[in-house]
């Protein structure tokens, strides 16, 4: 039987996010390769929020995390990881969120990421009486423009404070590259390496000026292979685990599997040619045009892959259908 049929099917119920576990356990299995190691991985779990593959990835030795929002930090927690980072600086209540999360988890090492210096001073005066202090990464802007800070003055100076703020100690930086797109395999690499050069070169001064930069994080999946060369760092991607059908079609020298499919049917054909889905349109990932998912019907080829693209329009009402995701998010 292929990877994506279901002996109970019909028992199934609609829209539905099928995640194939053997699958799963293999891509994690890639990525440990891939990285090295598991120590050298901190995979995202924002396209997964599962506990269940929290432990899968537990039991292959992988034992920190970054995860997106304090639900999956709270997810990650309750899955007895051992080090979370949340990939993002708590701000207004969410800094009492996390740390009555911390408080209800002394197992968990949690950490944050921060770019500014008020958020640090009110991370800090909320830590300050607690007895164990909470980690925090200085976020390094190494291109994207979304989060960090990017001018190495502005970041030496608030990696000082950080090293002083009571309540907090400092792990290291923190690089997201989600910049670092190009489909040709030595364009990526051009554009991964520029991105860790300038992560480099902070590390590097601020060594110099004597601070403590205990680890670095960078990257996500497009630049997971190319940043591996590097010593001294860990891996963050996230889309490796489930892999989805826009990261297979751009970077196809990442060989992963797709792990996860939505199961949908036909709830409706009032003509011959017009089929109304219950895909959840609206629940899958939205950013980047559409087609955002790829509909199989039939059976696959001798090589295992979802065959006839076309089929689906002739799908019947009830029918079952498989939708790949361009983006799982
Ligand atoms: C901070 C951060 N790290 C890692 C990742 C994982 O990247 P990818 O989806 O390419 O695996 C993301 C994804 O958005 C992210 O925001």
């Amino acid at each position: 039987m292929a990877w994506f049929e279901l002996e109970n099917a019909s028992e199934v119920p609609s829209p539905s996010l099928l995640i194939f576990a053997d699958r799963v356990r293999e891509n994690l299995a890639r990525m440990v390769t891939i990285a090295g190691g598991p120590e050298r991985l901190r995979p995202h779990v924002k396209t997964h929020k599962l506990p269940q593959i929290v432990r899968l990835s537990i039991e292959l030795g992988i034992t920190r995390f970054k995860c997106a929002t304090l639900a999956e930090a709270e997810m990650l927690a309750k899955a007895r990881a051992p080090d979370v980072l949340l990939a993002y600086q708590p701000v207004g209540p969410n800094v009492q969120r996390l740390k009555a999360l911390f408080d209800a988890h002394p197992e968990t090492r949690f950490s944050c990421l921060l770019d500014d210096a008020p958020s640090a001073l009110a991370l800090s005066s909320a830590f300050a009486d607690s007895e164990r202090a909470l980690g925090v990464w200085l976020d390094v802007d190494v291109g994207m423009n979304r989060t960090g800070v990017a001018d190495p003055e502005v970041a030496q100076a608030l990696y000082a404070l950080l090293v002083e703020l009571p309540g907090l100690f400092v792990r290291g930086l923190h690089a997201y590259d989600g910049h670092v797109q190009a489909r040709d395999l030595t364009e990526r690499t051009a554009q991964a390496n520029a991105a860790f050069a300038r992560l480099d070169a902070l590390a590097d001064e601020l060594k110099r000026a004597g601070f403590p930069v205990e680890a670095r994080v960078i990257g996500g999946s497009p630049s997971f292979k190319i940043h591996a060369q590097h010593g001294g760092v860990e891996l963050g991607p996230g889309t490796t685990v489930l892999w989805d059908h826009g990261y297979g079609t751009n970077f196809p020298d990442l060989e992963f599997l797709p792990a996860a499919l939505v199961l949908t049917r036909v709830v409706s054909k009032p003509t011959d040619n017009r089929l109304c889905l219950d895909l959840g349109y609206k629940a899958i990932g939205s950013e980047g045009p559409p087609p955002r998912v790829q509909l199989r019907r039939r059976r696959p080829t001798r090589d295992g892959e979802l065959a006839d693209r076309g089929a689906w329009a002739r799908a019947a009402r009830g029918e079952v259908l498989k939708a790949l995701v361009a983006r799982l998010t």
